[in-house]
């Protein structure tokens, strides 16, 4: 029996699910991308309402299907923060099971951060109150329920937070919202019959992949865009698919941030990879690009067209991309530090496990002063049969790879991340400071795993 026959005979037992890739439907464009509102604030008070609800909404015409969503009916507005506000958000929970409202990414005291620990039962609000100290990124927030999180992001609880800085609004990139600075929540799901979402007749255990995909909540989108730099503010927002997005013309195009703040100088790529929660910021140069071909994104994975663009004939500002962005840096220091966490992924399906333990609130798993950085070493042990790539995410603070397999990481990773991919076999090291105290998750960020308890607790005091 050669290594290769095993494979075969598992293949035939139907335990290759994490090597099945559901394709994706091709846009039409027949649609308008929706664009998210903007909630705004009272703005001597910096007070914000969320509220997270049922309701219904028209995704294929002419049919409701039930979802979930932030002040609407699915999926969330966008909130904008400036560094230095000091924020108030009234979270109310309108739905019939208890919620927590997670702002993913950001330097919050653990009692803000809206973990498993700060659930609220249907009917209840809390009022959070937290400091913005980071700088300009492109954040989220969702639900964290202890055994419910995956359903409920699922089902349409998902928004998109802006911090912007002195810095951002200094460097000139695109930034008229909803023109040139487009918000896109990547999702995949499936529909029934009678075009609902039924989570549990759609769930797998090792990360839920629909062959429907929405963009903004919109199927078959499109994007109107004029001859100009079109800034696109892109999260991966699905259960557990990963996307590689790319121009179907294999034009590049330019980087110019990460999870948590802009690169130093705009690294150029032909394709960039995004596994479940990451964000990047891209700049495409429509003026620069062969406007009588057809354009669009597309999802290099599996070749499916994910968002067509309609571009105009008009001419925006002739705007450039500053060669430098940002002044983030790893120090000699930080390089010489030993490791002293140790995260091992391990598993598939509901046998995922951190450190050989699946997750139990009532445990701390680490322990780290506030404010000291430590080096983690996160390794993805691959299992017979080969393994998975884990989206390892931490809350509550913004962290540097260190390296990738002993080496430098990519231009495009040599910025402020929380979320990584891990491949099969890889070691990646991690510096992380906490801003704040509290307890916080890490995790698999493909949600299946996150709830069969591929998660810990680390406390920060
Ligand atoms: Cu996106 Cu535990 O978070
Ligand atoms: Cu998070
Ligand atoms: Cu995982």
């Amino acid at each position: 029996h050669s290594t290769m026959d095993m494979d075969d005979d598992a293949m035939e037992n139907g335990h290759m699910s994490h090597d099945e890739v559901i394709s994706l439907n091709d846009s039409t464009g027949e649609n308008k991308l929706k664009i998210p509102s903007v909630l705004e604030n009272d703005k001597e008070e910096v007070v914000y309402t969320v509220r997270a609800q049922k309701g219904e909404t028209e995704i294929f015409d002419g049919t409701k299907t039930k979802t979930y969503g932030y002040n609407g009916s699915f999926l969330g507005p966008v909130i904008r923060f400036s560094k230095g506000d000091t924020v108030k958000i009234r979270t109310i929970n309108e739905l019939d099971e208890e919620t927590t409202f997670h702002w993913h990414g950001l330097e919050v005291s653990g009692e803000a951060d809206g973990g498993p620990h700060n659930s609220l039962k249907p009917g209840e609000e809390e009022l959070i109150e937290f400091e913005v100290t980071q700088e300009a990124s492109t954040l989220w927030f969702h639900p964290h329920p202890e055994g419910k999180t995956s359903e409920q992001v699922y089902n349409g609880l998902a928004g998109l937070i802006y911090i912007e800085d002195d810095n951002s609004k200094s460097l000139g990139l695109p930034d008229e919202y909803g023109k040139n600075d487009i918000p896109l929540i990547f999702q995949d799901k499936t529909f029934d019959d009678e075009k609902q979402l039924n989570y549990s007749a759609a769930m797998n255990e090792d990360g839920t992949i629909g062959d429907t995909s929405l963009i903004n909540g919109t199927l078959n989108s499109e994007l109107t865009v004029n001859k100009e730099k079109v800034r696109l503010r892109l999260l991966n927002g699905s259960n557990a698919r990963n996307y590689t997005f790319k121009l179907n013309t294999g034009d590049s195009f330019v980087q110019v941030a990460t999870d948590g703040g802009f690169l130093n100088e705009p690294a150029t790529l032909n394709e960039i990879t995004l596994t479940p929660s990451e964000r990047a910021e891209i700049v495409i140069d429509f003026s620069q690009l062969n406007t009588e071909e057809e354009l669009a994104l597309i999802n290099e994975e599996d070749g499916s067209i994910l968002l067509p663009f309609d571009v105009t004939d008009q001419r925006g500002e002739d705007s450039s991309i500053p060669e430098e962005m940002n002044d983030f840096s790893i120090t000699e220091e930080e390089m010489k530090l030993p490791v002293t966490k140790k995260v091992e992924l391990f598993g598939m399906m509901d046998q995922v496990t951190i450190n050989g333990k699946k997750f139990d609130r009532e445990r701390i798993d680490f322990t780290q002063e506030q404010g000291v950085t430590e080096i983690w070493e996160i390794y993805n042990k691959p299992d017979e049969m080969g393994g998975m790539i884990h989206p390892f995410h931490i809350h509550g603070a913004q962290f540097k790879i260190l390296s990738r397999n002993g080496e430098e990481p990519p231009a495009n990773e040599r910025g402020w991340k929380d979320t990584i991919s891990v491949e099969p076999d890889e070691t990646v090291k991690i510096a992380v400071q906490f801003k704040h105290k509290g307890v916080y998750m890490f995790h698999c960020h493909i949600l299946e795993h996150e709830e069969n308890g591929m998660m810990g607790q680390v406390k920060v005091e």
